[in-house]
């Protein structure tokens, strides 16, 4: 029974101190997900989506948190401070887990870090 309480503790602390942290999977998954369809405006920034190179403007979207990224990408930005994004970014066959990764990806190679 000890060693249960024991496993668990261990989870949860785990689970706590890498939740920031994208796996290699996650990384691989949105980084295809960026080269098929994101890439045509935050490889450069176009339209004022925030450049994967650009770190200040990751942090901001970063600082609002995964689940609000994931909800804006499904269902497009129309009132958004920088310009307009299309619903799903127009990846009409990208699953849930597809925008995440590639938000984390992004997020990522920015340099920017998901509290
Ligand atoms: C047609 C261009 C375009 C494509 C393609 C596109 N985006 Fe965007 N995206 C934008 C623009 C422009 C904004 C900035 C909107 C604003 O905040 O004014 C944006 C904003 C975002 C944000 C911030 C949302 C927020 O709540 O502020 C995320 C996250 C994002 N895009 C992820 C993605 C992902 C993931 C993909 C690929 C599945 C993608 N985008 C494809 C143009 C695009």
């Amino acid at each position: 029974m000890k060693n249960m309480f024991l496993l668990v503790f261990v989870f949860i602390t785990t689970t706590l101190l890498f939740a920031g942290t994208p796996t290699k999977a996650e990384l691989d998954n949105g980084k295809a997900v960026f080269n098929k369809i994101c890439f045509a405006c935050h490889r450069d920034g176009v339209a004022g989506a925030a450049a994967i190179t650009n770190k200040k403007r990751w942090q901001e979207n970063a600082d609002k948190g995964l689940s609000t990224l994931v909800h804006s990408v499904k269902n497009g930005v129309t009132n958004g401070k920088y310009g307009t994004m299309p619903p799903k970014g127009g990846c009409m066959d990208c699953k849930d887990e597809d925008f995440r990764d590639a938000i984390l990806y992004m997020i990522h190679e920015s340099g920017a870090t998901l509290k």
